[in-house]
């Protein structure tokens, strides 16, 4: 059963945890990404998981090895139970992530989940200056045969390329996805896709944030959100 995670892109803590009081009891997976992690530190992390979330720290680390070992561990000494990185770190990158996930697990007693960015699904073949027939699916299934080798849980993709994903590195190995909408939204996504269509494709966790934190009523459009995830039949 695929599960929503509600990105918690606000500035500030206190806007951040209003909206996860408008959610609780609706959903589990809550994520903290770059603006509010930056604005607040760790301490939200925290505040998050004690109001009974599992938390998605969405940092999509990149640097050297042993940086991102660190930086890894510290995501789950502060309470993370999900992780990224990006994939194109680069296999030493994503070795040394796995590593400080262990590690973190290991002085919290914690089992988090780490996951690779592939391309992100605000990109398509404009954004990248790609060889003649190479596309960006092309690229995300390389970046993913490479995380499930590297012994990642799995991918951050597109709904579009979940299923060649799955094909390629086995039904285990995770799809999360970002850019799901209810609608054509005209924002910044680019690869977007309804909740139902993405749980279809085989998406095991659909990210959505402005959807749901600028409706009139969150609640009520996560239970949209909800209901079109359970009426697909697999
Ligand atoms: O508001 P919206 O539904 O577009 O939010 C999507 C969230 O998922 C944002 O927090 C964004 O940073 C994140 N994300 C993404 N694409 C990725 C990885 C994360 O949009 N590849």
């Amino acid at each position: 059963m695929a599960e929503l995670v509600l990105a918690l892109d606000f500035p500030d803590s206190d806007s951040a945890l209003a909206m996860a009081e408008r959610v609780k009891g609706r959903l589990t997976w809550v994520k903290v990404g770059l603006e509010l992690y930056t604005a607040t530190g760790p301490g939200i992390i925290t505040a998050l998981t004690e109001m009974g979330f599992k938390v998605f720290v969405d940092l999509k680390f990149m640097d050297i090895p042993n940086t991102v070992r660190g930086a890894v561990r510290s995501a789950v000494v502060a309470g993370a139970d999900m992780v990224n990185v990006h994939a194109c770190g680069g296999r030493r990158m994503l070795m040394a992530a796995r590593e400080g996930l262990s590690d973190g697990a290991q002085i919290t007693g914690r089992s988090p989940l780490l996951f690779a960015v592939t391309v992100l699904t605000s990109m398509d073949e404009t954004d990248l200056a790609l060889p003649e027939g190479v596309t960006v699916a092309d690229v995300a299934l390389g970046y993913a045969r490479l995380a499930a080798d590297c012994g990642l849980d799995g991918v951050v993709c597109s709904g579009h390329e979940a299923a060649a994903i799955k094909d390629a590195c086995g039904a285990d190995f995770m799809c999360l996805t970002p850019g799901i909408r209810l609608a054509a939204a005209g924002d910044d996504q680019r690869r977007v896709m309804t909740p139902a269509q993405a749980v279809a494709a085989g998406s095991d966790f659909l990210v959505a944030g402005r959807p749901i934190t600028d409706a009139d009523s969150p609640a009520e459009a996560t239970a949209v959100f909800l209901e079109q995830m359970a009426s697909v039949v697999l």
